[in-house]
């Protein structure tokens, strides 16, 4: 006989894959047990418990009649009821082809076996919730070919768990970029940060986000045609001075001086578009720049790349994101760059369910493609439900924290066959820093208390009472000030 102690027996009918057990001691949800049957050693967890007992039954309807059992009877009657997901041999995790007896043993997990499942990766992230004394490290090949997503409700830790993955694969000297909608990244404090500002050069967006950049619907044809053929002619090196867009603004110009166009619609057309290229000049001043160098020759290995982009609309988000992303799985296919691991923070606005965007469609592409090409990816969402199916389920990993919407666990149990009812059950239970992890990054699913990361993350909870008072003794101190200048002024008078 090998292990820990005995915790428990199982009871009732029980299949290779799961089984209920009877207990005196109280085990705790997540915790890890192993049953010894014919010549395996099988390891287990512990899913759910119920706590009974026999003579305090749930009809009694007078709290003084507890009492007096509980006197008399003190708490020795009381049992625990579990069921047991069995997870496979602890040698190959396989799963055995016959299930354990009525009456097979449940044993508490020793430390030395826990160790050699969760403690074998490169990337740690935290320590077992049942037994701190075991580090979970996560396989980074795995994270980072198979994807990730990072899913919980608001303040239950996401942007923490992406700081610690982060750090670790620094560490690695890999290449995690991060796209940051929040500004929470640039100032955590990271070994090594290379931040980004999201500056675009036009001359390397394509026709499609230049398109949407300068608000050219997807029905005005005849506005898409015109300026199709003002970029590709300023792309293709179109003589004279001045830049980018101000040589698409001149062949727009000359388009609309010509004695081609015949109808009134095309000249309205054509005056539309030169209205929306300056205004797109003047809305994204600052940030399309004709002299900016092109974003991907500013990664770096071995840092966060943090894109910055807080203070940038959605729609600019969506056109600077999607031109990375293209650019990264070209830049792989082509072998220009390292294996990168690509953050995507609010993913569910970036790659929405019911609506396309140019994020969701390269999204999707190096969901399906990345893994060949060494192109990771890491949706990090609180809505998982608003989040595009189709990439969240090529996401072959999932670290999954506190959720309460029953519709968003449906969701995210939809696209993760690993994670069972039991399972599901225990998500809006767990605290805040706590998590299931799932998938190939790990070798079987784990409930786990992911570390505090020790730098400072800017999108933490908000001191708002603070700030209240912070305010309101400014106000304070201003008024006095007024109070003492208008004092003065009255004297000076007399
Ligand atoms: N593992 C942890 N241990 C201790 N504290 C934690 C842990 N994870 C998060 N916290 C704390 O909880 C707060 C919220 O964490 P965090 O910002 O990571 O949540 P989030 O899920 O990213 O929230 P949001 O959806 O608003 O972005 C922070 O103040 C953080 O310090
Ligand atoms: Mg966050």
């Amino acid at each position: 006989m090998t292990g820990g102690s005995v915790i428990g027996v199982c009871i009732g009918e029980a299949t290779p894959g799961e089984a209920a057990f009877i207990s005196r001691e109280m085990p705790v949800t997540g915790e890890y047990v192993t049953l010894e049957f014919e010549d395996a050693r099988v390891l287990g967890m512990v899913e759910s418990l119920v706590r009974g007992s026999p003579a305090i039954s749930g009809d009694i309807i007078d709290p003084d009649v507890v009492e007096r059992i509980l006197k008399f009877e003190g708490t020795g009657g009381q049992y625990v009821r579990g069921r047991v997901r069995l997870l496979g041999d602890v040698k190959d995790l396989r799963i055995p082809k016959v299930p354990p007896p009525p009456g097979t043993k449940v044993k508490r997990a020793d430390t030395e076996t826990l160790r050699q499942l969760f403690s074998t990766g490169s990337i740690r992230i935290g320590t077992l919730l049942s037994n701190p004394e075991v580090e979970v490290k996560l396989d980074a090949n795995m994270m980072v070919s198979r994807h990730l997503a990072i899913l919980a409700i608001t303040g239950a830790g996401k942007s923490n768990t992406v700081s610690v993955i982060v750090e670790a694969l620094i560490k690695l000297e890999g290449m995690p970029i991060i796209f940051d909608m929040h500004s929470e990244y640039g100032d955590a404090g990271f070994t090594s940060v290379k931040k980004i500002a999201p500056r675009l050069n036009p001359v390397y967006l394509s026709f499609a986000e230049f398109k949407m950049l300068v608000d050219v619907g997807k029905d005005a044809y005849i506005q898409e045609r015109l300026l199709r053929k003002a970029f590709n002619a300023a792309k293709s090196g179109m003589k004279g001075r001045g830049s980018f867009i101000e040589k698409i603004l001149r062949k727009l110009e000359e388009k609309a001086d010509s004695e081609e166009l015949k109808t009134g619609s095309e000249k309205n057309a054509i005056a539309g578009v030169i209205n929306k290229v300056e205004d797109f000049e003047n809305k994204y001043e600052g940030l399309v720049d004709p002299h900016a160098p092109h974003i991907l020759d500013q990664l770096e290995q071995g840092s966060a790349n943090v894109i910055d982009l807080g203070s940038v609309d959605e729609d600019y988000a969506d056109v600077i994101v999607s031109h990375i992303l293209r650019r990264t799985l070209y830049k792989r296919k082509t072998g220009d760059m390292p294996p990168a691991f690509c953050i995507i923070e609010e993913a569910h606005i970036l790659a929405p369910a019911k609506r396309p965007t140019h994020s969701k469609y390269w999204i999707d592409r190096i969901a399906r493609e990345g893994r060949k090409f060494g192109v990771g990816l890491c949706l990090v969402s609180q809505r998982p439900k608003s989040l595009d199916q189709n990439s969240l389920s090529q996401a072959n990993n999932t670290i999954i924290m506190r959720l309460i919407e029953p519709s968003d666990q449906r969701h995210v149990q939809q696209s993760s066959e690993r994670l069972s009812d039991d399972l599901l059950a225990q998500l809006s239970s767990l605290n805040i820093g706590e998590a299931i992890t799932l998938g190939l990054m790990t070798k079987i699913p784990a409930l786990v208390k992911i570390d505090k990361y020790p730098g400072k993350i800017k999108g933490g909870d908000p001191d708002i009472t603070g700030e209240w008072k912070k305010r309101a003794q400014k106000q304070r101190q201003l008024k006095k000030q007024k109070k003492a200048e208008i004092t003065d002024l009255y004297t000076n008078i007399i």
